[in-house]
Formats: structure tokens, sequence, C-alpha cells
């Protein structure tokens, strides 16, 4: 490989081929600008690579991923492969990735972007300003553990089955991750288990404790019950600096959180793993939102949490901050100006296509850094 930084860019189905598209606008933009560029692979996943190869990621892939600087993702699935059998699912792409990467600290933002704070189905005095991080585990618990599995009982009934395993140094990792965050943030971490029901919940409070007190007494942390945490999310949401939970309770509190902005369509995501022996971090960065198959090919997806995923790939992987800050100040002025996807759309707004607002965002960086 070259002197560049490499980046391999999985589309997958549904609307991340045309959300992808946008952000090739914007890395051109980078490359004609600001001289910055990678070398990119392409290739297929999820529903795209069953078809064409009889499977949701070829080997080929995951070993690309793993030579790559950073894996930029798209989304995965759809109704056509909804019958597969549990292995072909298109959603196995992702969870191999994670899995074979090591990529065990997902980082999932919910920002309310001002221009879109009556896009939220919260009031506005409660989510304006809102910016907390999730920190999802996210190659463990449940979603990994065995053994899982439906077996048949003596009396021909099924019985399905999961297991929730953390061991210590799973916890301790994706803790770090929380607590480094935070120093860069409000320095405020809220844990979060079941510790009340769970051993594996009360091993992890422990865990966090016990690491907090040892490196990290400069920052705050507080516990708390998930069932508690889903309500005070939507009680009083700014609360939260950076939560970090489980796989599981991640998955579900990040959809959560990202509704309280109101715009799905904008939030990214990184999922980050430890360091290598050449003191690299394997990464993948790809938007909250799914392949929403509905409104595929009508080029009305909203391409902003695609673009805000690049950014924040310039941001983690490559230690470009003033360029991820541009793309993220385009997209706010974009916004600003009154350009709304129909995901996002309001009163006195224009509504635009998926291309329309990628070059929206394009003619903002020229504004803005050209
Ligand atoms: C997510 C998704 C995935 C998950 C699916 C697609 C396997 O919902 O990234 O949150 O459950 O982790
Ligand atoms: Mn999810």
């Amino acid at each position: 490989m070259g002197a560049n930084k490499t980046l391999l860019i999985l589309p997958g189905d549904g609307i991340g081929p045309e959300v992808m598209h946008e952000v090739r606008r914007v890395n051109d933009w980078l490359r004609r600008k600001r001289a910055v560029n990678f070398d990119i692979f392409e290739d297929l996943v999820g529903g795209a690579a069953i078809d064409a190869r009889g499977t949701p990621i070829a080997p080929e892939t995951v070993a690309r991923a793993k030579e790559v600087d950073a894996v930029l993702f798209g989304s995965v699935g759809g109704p056509k492969w909804d019958k597969l059998g549990f292995d072909m699912r298109p959603e196995i792409a992702i969870l191999t990735l994670r899995r074979e990467l090591g990529l065990f600290a997902n980082l999932r933002p919910a920002v309310v972007f001002d221009p879109l704070v009556e896009a939220s189905t919260l009031k506005p005095e409660v989510v304006r300003g809102l910016d907390l991080m999730i920190v999802r585990e996210s190659t463990g618990g449940i979603y990994f553990g065995k053994p899982r599995g439906v077996e048949t009982l003596p009396n021909g009934e099924k019985r399905g089955f999961n297991t929730e395993t953390y061991a210590t140094h799973e916890i301790e990792r994706v803790a770090r991750v929380a607590f480094e965050l935070a120093r860069t943030r409000q320095k405020r971490v809220c844990s979060v288990e079941k510790a009340n029901v769970m051993e594996s919940g009360l091993l992890w409070r422990e865990t966090v404790s016990a690491l907090h007190e040892r490196e990290f007494a400069d920052v705050e942390l507080s516990h708390m019950y998930a069932d508690n945490c889903a309500m005070q999310l939507v009680r009083n949401p700014r609360q939260f600096d950076v939560i970090v939970t489980t796989n599981l309770f991640g998955d579900l509190l990040s959809d959560l959180a990202s509704m309280l902005t109101g715009s799905l369509g904008m939030l990214p995501s990184a999922t980050l793993g430890g360091l290598d022996a050449k003191g690299r971090r394997h990464a993948l960065y790809e938007p909250i939102h799914g392949s929403a198959p509905d409104i595929a090919g009508k080029g009305i997806a909203n391409p902003l949490a695609q673009v805000l995923s690049f950014a924040m790939m310039l941001r983690y992987s490559f230690a470009m901050e003033e360029e991820a800050k541009l793309i993220e100040s385009a997209c706010t002025h974009v916004l600003a100006s009154g350009l709304r996807t129909a995901d996002i759309m309001a009163r006195n707004c224009a509504k635009v296509s998926t291309q329309v607002m990628g070059e929206a965002v394009v003619r903002e960086l020229d504004k803005l850094g050209g």
C-alpha cells in the first residue's frame, strides 16, 4: 500500500449507497481544497453481498477491513433478505466486522442541532443544546455470549437461550474509553446496567468503580439501572454527559437517545477497537439509521448522518479535528439556511433531495474553508 491513508467504503443496502454517494462529494472537496488524499477501496456487504456472493460479508472483505486505516459503513438489510437463515442475515456483516476487528467501543452521540430543535417530539426547553454520548460495549454481552441457541426439550417444546457474559477486561477497556472521552467533555460518566438483577451487571458496576478509583478520580462517576436510565433520558436528557453501558442496553438506549434529537437521519457513530502492535486503532464509522428500505432508491434520504460519520472518522482515526469541525459546521449552516430532507422537513423550510443536500454541504464548505 502507498503512503496515503487507506479507507474501505462499504455502502451496503437500501439508502446506504445513495447517502454514501454524497460522502464522496465531500471527500472530493477535501482532496481538491485540502490535499487530503485517501486510497479508497469499496466492497459489497449485507444483502448486496448475499445476492452477488452468497454471503453477507466475504472473507476478503474482512481481510481488507483489517488492513485499512478506517472503515466507512453504510447500512444493511431489507425485506428481500428477511426470510434467510440466522447466519445468512445481512446484519451478520456488521456483527462480523465488530467481532473480527475487535471494535468494542461504539460511540453514539445524541446531539440536538439548534436549527432542528423543533423536530424533537420532546419540548424544545427539554432538548435544546443536548449533547450526550453513549459508549456502548459492542463485542460482548448477550450478542456474542455462549451458550446460545434453540433446543428441543424432552416434551417436544422448544427453548431459546442466549447468555449475557462480561469479563473484567471487557468492562475495563470500554469504561476506559468512556472516562477518556469524558475528560474531553464535561467530565461526567454515568455507568448503566441492571446490577439489581444480573450478576454480570454487578460485576460491571464494581469493575467500573474500581477503575474509576484507580485512574479516573478526576471524572465524576454515577451509576444507574438501565430502566431508570431510559426514563431519565426522556425526563431530563441534559443531565447526562457520557453514558457507558452494555451491548444490549446500549442498543436500546442509543435508539431512544437518537430520537430525542428528532432526527435519526442526522446522527453518526464510531466503533473503535484497541491499539494494535503498530499503534493503530481499528475503527468503523456508520450512521445510526438503518437501510430504510421504504425510501430506498427515491433520492430523498438524508445524507447528513453518513457525512457526519465521515467527519467523525477524520477526528478519531486521522486526528483531523479542523476538517471534522469544518464539515460539521457546513452541515449546521445548511440546516440553518432552511434546507431539509423529507425526514426533518419543517414549516417554512425547503424540501430537498439527497443530492441537493450533499451539494449544499459542499457549497457551505466552499464558503467556510475554500
Ligand atoms: C445497531 C443495529 C445492529 C445492532 C444490528 C443491525 C445487528 O441495530 O447497530 O444498533 O443490534 O447492534
Ligand atoms: Mn440498534
